[in-house]
């Protein structure tokens, strides 16, 4: 049988006093459509840097594709794709150099790395755009050329942290139906963070989480008939509760934060 494609036990995160992930455990299966949810600073990206390898956790163990993302860091990496929450392409480049740049980071021959860059451009309708400078793009071309370079490698288990952030409906669809064409032809594991209840409810499961613990994981079906509610974001708002979650962050913490959003902002 094939091992989970993510697996999570007790894992702790702790920035000096705060502790952003707190004992999460769960598991997700091969070919999953996940659905990661919580509030601002619920500890959601976090938990998915330390599963990609970027952070270590302070306690507890997580695997990817059956690698642990401790001890086997490189066969971790080489298994996923990600998607950050914060744009993270070379502006100065277009976007073939950008993808270019990719393939030569994970060693891939010259000849599959060409295949493979205009497999992607094609996948997010950006072909024709492939040498304008980054710069030069819409934010929904950026959003999709990063889901590209994320796909460039194939990997087995794709990460996204708010992919479909400040995009128009139809990119949002665009994106949404290359999720579905994905996991239907590759069979890939697909574990997102969205703040948009819709696009939750197209989940296979969802996991809902806050300052740092898990509240619920089910189908979004299963979830709205276990608390008798409307839809989801009756659910979450019922499990995470109306407060905004920096009224509880002081001090440095608070200025962290803010510092944090204002580079979002960039
Ligand atoms: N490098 C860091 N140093 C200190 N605290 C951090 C750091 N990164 C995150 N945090 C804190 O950890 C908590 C979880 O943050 P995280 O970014 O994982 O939340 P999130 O669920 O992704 O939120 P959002 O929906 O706003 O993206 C927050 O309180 C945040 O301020
Ligand atoms: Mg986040």
């Amino acid at each position: 049988m094939n091992p989970p494609a993510i697996e999570v036990s007790h894992l702790v995160k702790r920035y000096n006093g705060l502790t952003a992930v707190d004992d999460l455990s769960f598991d997700v299966q091969p070919g999953e459509l996940f659905g990661f949810l919580g509030p601002n600073g619920a500890g959601k990206t976090t938990t998915i840097h330390i599963l990609c390898t970027l952070l270590a956790p302070s306690s507890g163990s997580a695997s990817v594709a059956g690698f642990d993302c401790l001890n086997q860091p490189r066969q971790v990496r080489q298994s996923l794709g990600i998607i950050f929450q914060d744009p993270s392409l070379d502006e100065r480049l277009t976007a073939w150099e950008n993808l270019e740049f990719h393939g030569m980071i994970y060693h891939m021959p010259k000849l599959l790395r060409r295949e493979r860059m205009e497999a992607v451009l094609d996948l997010v309708d950006l072909g024709e755009r492939r040498h304008s400078i980054v710069r030069t793009y819409s934010g929904g071309m950026k959003r999709r050329l990063e889901v590209a370079r994320g796909l460039m490698h194939q990997p087995r288990v794709l990460f996204l942290d708010e992919p479909t952030i400040g995009l128009d409906p139809q990119t949002r669809r665009r994106i949404w139906d290359l999720f579905k064409q994905l996991r239907a032809q590759l069979g890939m594991t697909l574990f997102l963070t969205t703040h948009s209840m819709e696009e939750a409810s197209q989940c296979g499961r969802v996991a809902i989480i806050d300052r740092g613990e898990l509240l619920a994981l089910d189908s979004p079906q299963a979830l709205v008939a276990a608390h008798r509610a409307e839809n989801l974001e009756k659910v979450f708002l019922t499990l995470t509760g109306h407060g905004l979650r920096d009224e509880e962050v002081s001090g440095p913490e608070r200025m962290r934060d803010q510092v944090r959003r204002l580079k979002r902002w960039r």
